[in-house]
């Protein structure tokens, strides 16, 4: 038995920051944000973690013509759930009705999605569930300082979702590759989250980031899980369709491509829209990346990401079954009623 990817969905809350609007509050400008990362805007959520990972989750059920009662196992990748209990999964399992669905959140940071799918993918093969939901979800922007021009320019908020089922036929999850660093918890942390949050303390709550190190780190060990997951799937870099990579930055993408000698026009980009949305980048680049034609059935394709941790991981898959979608979902929100550029002031 192996497992295989059967929807997919995503879901992006409307409001959109550019680099302007961030320009117009902090000592920045669109020319920096854009030659440095590649990301032109950026989308904040009106909506928490659980409400976007549901939409996304709808959306990847449609896709896959799955009903919500067969679904064994939910897995929200995050690193901003909505509460530290319950787990986000359970509010999913309750908004879809996923009732016979055990449900669990899971922490890799940016490699949320990756470490998510090696482990359905290995519950699958090992025949204790069939079917499974695996989101990629963040909220991060209430974590974002306005005084930190260096991190505040490269998130976003934003859910994907995918399907993942049991197959005995052709087209499988083939290798998946993780890995973590502990050395490095201090690259890219929330200091005073979690169980240090103190709740009579004033202080900021934010994303710090050493950008230079998490760089380096990001081109490094997304080339190597790359090339790890290629080796063992017995794949050869000429075999690989396409990369949907972790959206961090465009250069962190360029310099691995090139690394691994993966060819031009061969990596999934979407950073300038949305920026980095963490777990979420990567169902989300997939999602799209099919909706505009860039996966056909039996195409080799490999995931990888890097993130806090340090963490990351590889996926080698070969698309088993059907790009056309079974069903379409449509999200039915309530539009936010200020600016993004509002909406992440007032959570300064
Ligand atoms: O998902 C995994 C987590 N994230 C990542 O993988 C991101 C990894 N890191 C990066 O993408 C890059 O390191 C950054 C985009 C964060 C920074 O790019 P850089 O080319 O490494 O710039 P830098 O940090 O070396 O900064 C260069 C200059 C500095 O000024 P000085 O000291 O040279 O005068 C910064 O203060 O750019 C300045 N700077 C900015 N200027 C305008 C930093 N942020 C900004 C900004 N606007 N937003």
């Amino acid at each position: 038995m192996k497992a295989t990817i059967t929807g997919w969905g995503k879901y992006l809350p409307p409001a959109v920051l550019t680099n302007d609007d961030l320009a117009s509050v902090i000592d920045t400008n669109d020319e920096w944000i854009t030659s440095r990362s590649g990301i032109r805007k950026r989308r904040i959520s009106h909506i928490d973690t659980s409400e976007m990972s549901t939409h996304a989750a709808r959306e990847a059920l449609a896709t896959s013509g799955v009903d919500p009662k067969d679904i064994d196992f939910i897995m929200v990748c995050t690193c901003s759930p909505n509460r530290l209990i319950p787990s986000t999964a359970s509010y999913v399992q309750e908004h879809i009705g996923a009732v016979n669905a055990g449900a669990i959140d899971a922490n890799a940071a940016c490699s949320g999605y990756i470490y998510g799918l090696s482990m359905v993918a290995a519950m699958i093969e090992a025949e204790h569930i069939e079917t499974a939901l695996v989101i990629g979800a963040e909220r991060l922007s209430p974590y974002m300082s306005l005084d930190d021009r260096s991190t505040v320019v490269l998130f976003g908020d934003g859910a994907g979702a995918s399907i993942v089922q049991a197959t005995e036929g052709v087209g499988a999850i083939e290798a998946t590759v993780i890995g973590n660093d502990g050395a490095f918890t201090d690259a890219l942390t929330i200091p005073g989250s979690g169980s240090e949050a103190n709740p009579r303390d004033d202080g900021v709550v934010a994303v710090t980031m050493d950008g230079a190190e998490i760089f380096r780190g990001a081109v490094t060990k997304m080339s190597e899980s790359a090339n790890a997951a290629i080796a063992k799937a017995g794949w050869d870099i000429g075999d690989v369709d396409l990369l949907v990579p972790h959206q961090a930055n465009a250069r962190i993408i360029d310099s691995v491509a090139r690394r691994i000698k993966l060819g031009e026009g061969r990596a999934f980009v979407n950073i300038a829209e949305y920026g980095n949305t963490s777990a979420a980048t990567v169902p989300i680049a997939l999602a799209e990346a099919i909706e505009q034609g860039r996966v056909k059935t039996g195409d080799k394709l490999v995931f990888v990401a890097f993130g806090g941790g340090v963490s990351w991981g590889a996926v080698a898959l070969e698309w088993g079954g059907s790009t056309e979608p079974k069903g379409s979902y449509v999200a039915d929100v309530e539009p936010p009623t200020k600016t993004a550029l509002e909406m992440l002031q007032d959570l300064q």
